[in-house]
């Protein structure tokens, strides 16, 4: 009985997130009248050979980190306007993340400090949640990421993850020599004359309404932007599989849907950014932040808020210095599909779509972004695209099955 309910409930969770996946998804204004040039991917190198066979997999993605500790910015469940903003101000002095200290006073020294490794691309990622939930998937994320794009500097922005548990943690990539830090982050000092200070003060004075979404999801979405608008450089989701190297790229974003007949974008989405310090959209990004923020509406900050930039600017001159890429080169697979990745080919038919699909991505891609909310608990399968990807595209992945679980 309580299994039946548990699935029940499952299956429920499951509905709500599709609904909300497919709220995302939908393509509300597709962009006819948009002068962007949308180019075509670039040509890959070839890939990479084969770099470690003896990888195992399965056992690097199964196993599941339960969170242990609560996420202090989930806003009470059903709770009324006024109750929100009664609930954030008594947190609000608890809110660590909000506030310089003196460990988030060494940020920038330590970002430079990084930078002074000869990197040959500075590469950001975000991690807000507990350290115990960085798993397999992550250590994936990263170790593809320096496998595939040499000399690369990786800064994880986290609070959980610069402590003596997270270095236990990342250890496995410390010891390949990785150019990998992470550092607390210190919003103030990244928003500081910024359009996004003024949301920052608004937010601390406690007169703000939090919304109904996790703060910390607001605050990933802010400090992408910020974090690239001060030092330049990559961003990048930590729900991704790296292919190719991309240490080339310059000012870029990426399509995770076009028009089929116009070819044109419909969606742009913010979990791969490529930009150059003090790019004026950036800025303009942050400004977008700064004044429309409305804390209620699932992604209206985040994959919402740059396609509707870079559709009201278009080809606006000081802001159009940015190439689109399409589907292909960062999103290949929507999340609809993305299941299929997973599975083991049970016909010849099905080996030999394994085997194209493998060849299409290391040609047409430099990335797979996981869509980790609808795979994170999905096994590889042996024989699997995801499979057959990973092993070829890791270095530590041995390592960490050993060590991390
Ligand atoms: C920096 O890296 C480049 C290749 O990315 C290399 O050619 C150069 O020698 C390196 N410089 C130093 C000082 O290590
Ligand atoms: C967080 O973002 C959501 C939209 O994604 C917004 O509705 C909410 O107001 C934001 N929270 C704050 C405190 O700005
Ligand atoms: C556009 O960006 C590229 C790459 O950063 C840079 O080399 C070029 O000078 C920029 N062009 C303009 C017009 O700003
Ligand atoms: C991790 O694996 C590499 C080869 O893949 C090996 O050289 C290294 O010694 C291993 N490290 C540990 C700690 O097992």
């Amino acid at each position: 009985m309580r299994a039946r309910k548990l699935s029940i409930f499952a299956n429920f969770t499951f509905s709500v997130l599709l609904l909300y996946l497919l709220y995302i998804e939908s393509p509300k204004s597709t962009l006819y009248d948009n002068n962007l040039p949308f180019k075509p991917n670039v040509p890959l190198p070839r890939p990479y050979g084969p770099m470690s066979s003896s990888c195992n997999i399965n056992s690097v993605v199964d196993s599941e980190h339960k969170e242990k500790e609560l996420d202090p910015l989930l806003p009470p469940r059903k709770a009324s306007k006024n109750q929100r903003i009664d609930w954030f101000r008594r947190k609000l002095p608890e809110l660590e993340i909000l506030k310089s200290t003196t460990k988030s006073k060494s940020f920038h020294t330590r970002v430079l400090d990084l930078y002074n490794k000869n990197c040959s691309a500075q590469f950001f990622m975000i991690w807000l949640s507990p350290a115990n939930s960085f798993g397999p998937r992550e250590m994936l994320a990263i170790d593809t990421l320096f496998t595939t794009n040499p000399g690369a500097c990786l800064a994880i922005l986290s609070n959980s993850l610069d402590s003596p548990n997270g270095y236990t943690i990342l250890k496995p990539l410390f010891d390949q020599g990785f150019n990998l830090i992470a550092v607390t982050i210190d919003i103030p000092f990244l928003v500081k004359n910024t359009p996004a200070e003024a949301w920052l003060k608004r937010l601390k004075s406690g007169n703000m309404d939090p919304g109904s979404i996790p703060l910390f999801m607001n605050l990933s979405d802010l400090t992408r932007l910020a974090v690239l608008y001060k030092y330049g450089g990559v961003y990048l989701d930590t729900d991704i599989i790296f292919l190719n190297d991309m240490t080339g790229l310059r000012n870029a974003i990426g399509a995770q849907s076009s028009d089929p007949a116009t070819k044109r974008w419909t969606r742009l989405n913010n979990a791969v950014m490529v930009f150059d310090i003090y790019h004026p959209l950036m800025r303009e990004f942050l400004q977008e932040y700064a004044t429309t923020f409305d804390g209620n509406k699932w992604g209206y900050n985040s994959p919402y808020l740059v396609s509707r930039v870079i559709k009201r600017l278009g080809n606006k001159p000081g802001y159009n210095n940015l190439t689109i890429f399409s589907p292909d080169a960062f999103y290949p697979v929507n999340w609809i599909k993305i299941q299929k990745l997973f599975k083991k080919p049970a016909t010849t038919r099905e080996a030999k779509w394994v085997e194209k699909t493998v060849q299409d991505m290391n040609k047409g891609s430099y990335m797979i972004h996981l869509w980790n909310k609808v795979t994170r608990k999905i096994k590889i399968e042996e024989g699997s695209v995801m499979h057959t990807l990973v092993s070829t595209h890791c270095t530590v992945c041995g390592n960490i099955t050993n060590s991390h679980i």
